[in-house]
């Protein structure tokens, strides 16, 4: 098949799912990304220790400034903003990464993470469906791709429901809190995604 063409994107207006705005942090999100990435059990499985205030201001500083995708390892850290019912005001309930990997081979690396109070909700799955559809249809990607703890059950999972398969599992390629872990690799390609969403 010929390969497609990659095409640069900047984000400049939010990406709305049937529940969920995804668009940039910003500061004014410090409080809710650090509710939830402050906590051991979500951090169990990611590649950080959880985070105090200061640190998490930091990085949505950062991440606030990632909003154009145009060569390898260019990425997004999209804030998952819940927004505001009659209950409750607005509230970032998660947050989704993507990066571009690979312009030369049209590859991108996706990952999630939810504040716990909202998972099992399909949130995340919600979002996650909006950014390989972004990454598909937008950018124009062939292949995209999730590394996980393959103890991490619910990250499997959501991989499963997104149809992504498992494509490799490296044993203790990881150094990772003082012992070897594992990795998993899970992936999906433009055309499957593009069955399923038809
Ligand atoms: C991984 C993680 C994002 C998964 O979140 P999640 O809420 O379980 O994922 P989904 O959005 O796919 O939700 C699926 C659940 O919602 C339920 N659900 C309810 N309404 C739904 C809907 N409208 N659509 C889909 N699922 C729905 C499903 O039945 C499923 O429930 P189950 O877990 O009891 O089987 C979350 O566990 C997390 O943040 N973990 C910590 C951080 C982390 O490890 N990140 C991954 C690093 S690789």
């Amino acid at each position: 098949m010929e390969p497609r063409a990659f095409t640069p994107v900047t984000i400049d207006a939010p990406i709305r799912t049937e529940r969920l705005i995804l668009r940039p942090m910003t500061l004014d999100d410090v409080d809710d990304i650090h509710a939830y990435q402050s906590l051991d059990e979500v951090c169990r499985y990611l590649l950080f220790e959880p985070r105090s205030r200061e640190t998490v201001a930091e990085k949505v500083a950062f991440y606030s400034t990632a909003t154009t995708l145009e060569k390898d390892g260019d990425f997004l850290q999209l804030a998952l903003e819940l927004p505001a019912s009659a209950d409750a005001p607005a509230r970032v309930i998660g947050d989704s990464y993507f990066s571009v990997k690979s312009v030369a081979n049209l590859g991108g690396e996706i990952g999630w993470t939810m504040h716990p109070d909202f998972t099992g909700r399909g949130y995340a799955a919600e979002a996650a469906s909006a950014v390989l559809d972004f990454a598909f249809t937008t950018l124009g990607l062939h292949r995209v791709a999730a590394d996980l703890d393959p103890r991490n059950d619910a990250s499997i999972a959501l991989c499963r429901r997104l149809g992504m398969r498992e494509e490799a599992h490296f044993v203790e390629d990881l150094a990772f809190r003082g012992e070897w872990a594992d990795t998993g690799i899970y992936a999906i390609l433009d055309r499957e995604w593009a069955a399923r969403v038809r």
